[in-house]
């Protein structure tokens, strides 16, 4: 509270510190707790990359094609049912984990040239949302990530490849929840 007080005056005379804004900034959030997601955050630039944009939408295309069922969508409503918008990229976060773990990595010499392009972007993002988490509990999120993991399990190498084959909609809503 004395680095407190020493802000609110160096704030009447005008000379506010930055460091002196962040605690006042957690101050008024009402304690010292980091907000939650915080860290669930990327980088609009991430998904202002022409060349690596397209290189994930032509990997998606290519899979795509390959992919002969149609009635099954991986990344759609069901995935964020029951799931609020301030939730939504740490949902994205283990969906991106297993994409990488369980559906890149044993699929990762098909596809080539896109396939080893793709892979460090996503895995960077990923790396980015290593410390994202949510402090409430996270049961509705991990039942409808395990739908998504267990449609993919059971179309078994047809499954990872339709999850390829919807790396522009993963793409998509990692924009659209985490920026
Ligand atoms: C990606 O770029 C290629 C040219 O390099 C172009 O032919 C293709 O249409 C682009 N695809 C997408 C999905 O932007
Ligand atoms: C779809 O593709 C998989 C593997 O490529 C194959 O085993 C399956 O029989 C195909 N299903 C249909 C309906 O064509
Ligand atoms: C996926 O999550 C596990 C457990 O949190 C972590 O150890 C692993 O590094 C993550 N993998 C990727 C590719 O981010």
């Amino acid at each position: 509270m004395a680095a407190l007080q020493k802000c609110v005056n160096s704030s009447l005379t005008g000379t506010l510190a930055s460091s002196c804004l962040l605690l006042l900034a957690l101050w008024v959030q009402g304690g010292a707790a980091v907000p939650i997601g915080s860290h669930c955050r990327l980088d609009n630039s991430d998904f202002q990359q022409p060349y690596i944009t397209n290189r994930t939408f032509m990997l998606a295309e290519e899979a795509s094609l390959a992919d002969n069922n149609t009635d099954v969508r991986l990344i759609g409503d069901k995935l964020f049912h029951g799931v609020n918008a301030g939730e939504r990229c740490y949902l994205m976060k283990e969906v991106l984990n297993f994409t990488l773990e369980e559906v890149l990595l044993p699929q990762s010499h098909r596809f080539q040239p896109h396939m080893q392009e793709v892979v460090p972007f996503l895995a960077k993002l990923s790396n980015r949302l290593s410390q994202c988490h949510i402090e409430s509990d996270d049961q509705h999120i991990q039942r409808n990530v395990q739908m998504l993991k267990d449609t993919v399990k059971k179309l078994g190498e047809n499954g990872e490849i339709k999850a390829i084959g919807e790396l522009n909609l993963l793409f998509i809503a990692l924009k659209n929840a985490c920026i």
